[in-house]
């Protein structure tokens, strides 16, 4: 999947503004270190500053890693695929924003975060829930049924009680579990939804012709209208579920 920095910067600052309120999870302490998975354009990375001097930014776009080294010099980030981690008990805290439903094979994934992990460290996560944007998916999903096209874009979207076992089968112990509605209004008035949906749905974009691009963004957003547009703004039917697991 590739990531345009500079796109997500403009358009998708959301994202890491709802993520403020995941950094109240995180204790507060100068002696831990932290690592941010999936960290993007960097911010929330930065923020991590107030709870501990020691932290690491890790994300697999070298695109995204590039904004964040120029947005904030002197920290340390790394491009690197989060299911690839090389440490071991390295961290007291792995912190993770709107990145690990783009993870295929939590397996994988939770096996690294608790190899990364000391024992007692804690994964502090929020990432889409079972059922998010589900009104937009099958938007889409209809748009390129309409024209034969495939729909090949994957999200892991996990409900509570499945990632429990998920957890627990990688040696991490829930702590707190929580699913809810998070409607989300996406930046850029009418277009807003269109915008939104060049970075969230990319891989399959990617294939089309602009003219059709065009018409599937208007099909998706009459379908939508009624649900999703408040007048002003389109508003995501986002569903988040946040975690806190312990190694
Ligand atoms: C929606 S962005 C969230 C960025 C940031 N956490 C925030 O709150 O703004 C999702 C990020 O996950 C990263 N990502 C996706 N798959 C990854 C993987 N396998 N390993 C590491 N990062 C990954 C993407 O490159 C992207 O930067």
């Amino acid at each position: 999947m590739d990531w345009n920095a500079e796109w997500y910067e403009n358009k998708h600052g959301f994202v890491a503004e709802y993520g403020r309120e995941l950094l109240s999870c995180v204790p507060e302490n100068p002696d831990q270190s932290i690592l941010d998975l999936g960290c993007g354009t960097g911010t929330l990375t930065h923020a991590l500053l107030e709870k501990s001097a020691s932290v690491t930014g890790l994300d697999s776009s070298p695109e995204m890693i590039a904004k964040a080294r120029q947005l904030y010099p002197g920290m340390d980030f790394r491009v690197l695929d989060a299911r690839l981690m090389p440490w071991r008990n390295r961290f007291d805290i792995v912190f993770s924003n709107a990145a690990l439903h783009w993870i295929p094979d939590h397996g994988t994934l939770l096996n690294a975060v608790s190899r990364v992990l000391k024992p007692q460290g804690k994964l502090v996560c929020e990432f889409g829930a079972h059922l998010n944007i589900l009104r937009i998916r099958e938007a889409f999903r209809t748009a390129l049924e309409r024209r034969n096209l495939p729909y090949t874009t994957r999200f892991y979207f996990p409900a509570a009680e499945e990632y429990g076992s998920v957890l627990e089968q990688a040696g991490l112990r829930p702590e707190t579990m929580k699913e809810f509605d998070r409607p989300t209004p996406l930046k850029g008035g009418p277009d807003g939804l269109r915008n939104w949906a060049c970075q969230f749905f990319r891989e399959d974009l990617n294939n089309l012709r602009e003219e059709q691009r065009i018409q599937i963004f208007k099909e998706m957003e009459d379908s939508l209208k009624d649900e999703l547009w408040d007048g002003s703004q389109w508003v995501a039917d986002y569903r988040r579920i946040r975690v806190t697991a312990a190694r």
